[in-house]
């Protein structure tokens, strides 16, 4: 397969592909594809030279003994943050720009590679000093900032996994991932600011730690950001710019171990508790910093801009890390998508003359809607032309999103990278390479060299091109999760189950291949995860705060797709007490469970509708049915067969939100 053998009448997207690229036609993709296949150890081993810088070589490439357990490069040592920053001061990019921060505000703040480096090193000695060493584990609670990455880079570079957890998370959010995770530091700042509103994110660690269960935290390092007052404990507090002037600016790297946990990082899944995926040092940032190079096809003079949030892993992979190992000049935004208005992205893109982007569909579709009604804020106002390639992440793609951001920002003349991956997967998994392979609106393509995809039925057999089933990978990859924090059992369980055979890689997606072209197109979650503009749910977590409300018996929670944020969360609800009566009652307690729930987990976790009834409608054996619920979420005619609903009288109830 040297080309992709499109049939007419594929909606095949007429734009170019980009010259000169890493991987710049099909057959240049296909043989590295079957460089992989010859000999899969022998691949990855070429590009771990490569690619990373080593402090002591690697000898073994893949060890196996252990599956699902895998272990890539072990014998090797190095250190995440001299191959983000020092390999950079000795390339001839030290004076180079690393970061372009806008704040929410529009104040531009850059610094160079030289700069990030001394800034790393400084805070890296300050927490050595307070006694954070190897393996400690810290997490790091802060707005997107130049700071942000100085905290996670610092601690690559003495050896402490970080956590990051998002700052739309609440207290008791932040709470559960500080207890689960052990955390000896927080880093954290006075204030947040997005979209003209603060945050006190110092005041919400502060909360969290009230809970207790936390007494291995120490210390609290606060990034003076809006001068807010906050409470101080002078035992625990202390402010990053004065720690940080006190230390000396440069740093000898931690050698850890190709293994070693760069960081833990947590995300819902469909049962249970978030779960804290565990990513490697060497394997993560081989796959970080190649794939920067393969997908964006990064170039010395791009100007690069990833809008997500380090609170998430595209955060991690394609702002702290990717970017940084391969010497990238990128921007980072502080604020959000709509503020002052909804042409900020198209502005900032004109302003610092953005090369590529890589945003969510669901930014895209609430600015495509926004720009509809509203001239001002059209993309055709600005000039755009500085841009050559587009990406979006986190959810399907449709392709009339697709299409108009192809259009409108990107004028027909730059590839829409479609890239779908995971937490676990640490980088893109499948992705169109931009000067390759042909762009079919609405799919992710073909998966990286080195990444064997594949969809299978319930039982691990491959289905044939053109039917729907589950998307695996059939062998390990260095970047994928290595565990989940202290819980070995819920990871091989939970990603390598015993009813597909043990050792496939189980993604939790739907996907389905094109019968000609083998192009995958991912349909959705098939678990219980949901994804509300791009962010990962999972329904218990919501089932379980609404529980932990005194006024709920029982509460089951679905996804009702959503034209602009891809699925909205509809929560059915049984109170302990009598139905309210009138629908100002049902209002009433509805908003007193949204924010409820606001406060267990976060304003991104806030049912948009909660229905009441008076039971939960179950099967005979106790089971609640689910897929009717979801019937009734859509507004769609029962027209299932009830018969083994134990109360099918209580449907009614629900049919209307409160
Ligand atoms: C979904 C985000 C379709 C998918 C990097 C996956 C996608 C989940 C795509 C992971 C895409 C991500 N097309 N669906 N291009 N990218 N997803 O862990 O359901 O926050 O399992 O990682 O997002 O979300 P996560």
């Amino acid at each position: 397969m040297a080309t992709i053998d499109l049939a007419p009448g594929d909606v095949i997207a007429d734009i170019p592909a980009v010259k000169h690229a890493a991987i710049d036609s099909m057959s240049a993709y296909q043989s590295l594809v079957d460089e992989a296949d010859r000999d899969h150890e022998a691949f990855w081993a070429r590009l771990a030279r490569d690619h990373l810088t080593w402090h002591r070589p690697f000898s073994r490439v893949l060890d196996e003994t252990n599956a699902p357990f895998y272990r890539w490069f072990d014998d090797g040592l190095l250190n995440a943050s001299y191959n983000c920053l020092d390999r950079n001061l000795v390339n001839g990019n030290a004076d180079k720009t690393a970061i372009i921060f806008e704040s929410d505000d529009g104040l531009v703040t850059t610094v160079t590679y030289r700069a990030l480096y001394h800034r790393v090193c400084r805070v890296a000695n300050a927490l050595r000093n307070l006694g954070v060493g190897k393996g400690d584990r810290v997490v790091i609670y802060l707005p997107m900032s130049i700071e942000g990455v100085v905290a996670m880079q610092a601690c690559a570079r003495i050896g402490a996994p970080h956590s990051v957890v998002f700052g739309g998370f609440s207290a008791k959010a932040l709470h559960e991932r500080m207890v689960d995770v052990g955390a000896c530091a927080v880093i954290t700042a006075d204030e947040q600011v997005r979209g003209g509103k603060t945050l006190p994110l110092k005041s919400i660690v502060d909360e969290a730690l009230s809970f207790g269960g936390t007494d291995g935290v120490r210390s609290v390092i606060v990034y003076r950001r809006t001068g807010g007052d906050v409470a101080w404990n002078a035992q625990r507090d202390l402010w990053l710019d004065e720690i940080e002037r006190a230390a000396p600016d440069t740093c000898e790297p931690e050698w850890v171990d190709a293994e070693h946990p760069l960081f833990i990082l947590y995300t819902s899944g469909s049962t249970g508790t978030p779960k804290g995926v565990q990513h490697s040092t060497a394997g993560y940032l081989l796959w970080a910093s190649l794939t920067m190079r393969w997908t964006f096809d990064i170039k010395p003079d791009d100007i690069y801009w990833c809008t997500a949030d380090i609170g998430w892993i595209t955060g991690h992979s394609y702002i702290c890390y990717g970017p940084c190992a391969v010497g990238a000049t990128q921007v980072i935004f502080e604020g959000v998508p709509t503020y002052p208005n909804a042409a900020r992205f198209w502005d900032m893109i004109q302003r610092h003359e953005v090369s590529i982007f890589y945003t969510a569909p669901t930014a895209i579709r609430s600015l495509m809607k926004c720009a509809d009604t509203e001239d001002a804020v059209h993309p055709c106002n600005f000039d755009l032309t500085s841009l050559r390639l587009l990406g979006t992440v986190g959810e399907p793609i449709n392709p009339s999103a697709w299409k108009w951001f192809a259009t409108e920002v990107g004028h027909n003349r730059c590839p829409v990278l479609d890239t779908f991956w995971q937490t676990e997967t640490g980088g893109h998994m499948i992705a169109p390479l931009p000067g390759a392979a042909p762009l079919v609106p609405g799919s992710c393509t073909l998966p990286l060299p080195g990444i064997a995809a594949a969809i299978v039925d319930e039982s691990g057999h491959d289905v044939p091109s053109g039917q729907s089933g589950v998307l695996v990978i059939k062998r390990p990859w260095p970047s994928m999760l290595r565990t989940v924090w202290r819980n070995p059992e819920r990871f091989r369980k939970g990603y390598f189950p015993e009813e597909l055979g043990g050792k496939l890689y189980l993604a939790g997606d739907g996907a389905i291949r094109d019968a000609r072209t083998g192009y995958f197109t991912i349909t959705g979650r098939v678990d219980d995860v949901l994804n509300v503009s791009g962010h990962r749910m999972g329904t218990m977590e919501i089932e379980s705060a609404l529980t932990a409300n005194p006024l709920v018996a029982e509460a089951a929670v679905v996804g009702k797709p959503d034209e602009t944020i891809g699925e909205a969360i509809v929560a059915f609800v049984v109170l302990k007490d009598v139905m309210p009566k009138t629908s100002a009652d049902a209002k009433a307690i509805a908003n007193e469970l949204r924010a409820w729930v606001g406060r267990e987990i976060g304003p991104i976790a806030k049912p948009r509708e909660i229905r009441f009834g008076e039971h939960m409608p179950k099967t005979r054996s106790g089971k609640v049915v689910r897929r009717l619920l979801r019937s009734i979420a859509k507004g769609e005619a029962i027209l299932q067969d009830l018969s083994t609903v134990e109360n099918p009288g209580v449907l009614k109830q629900f049919s209307h939100p409160a």
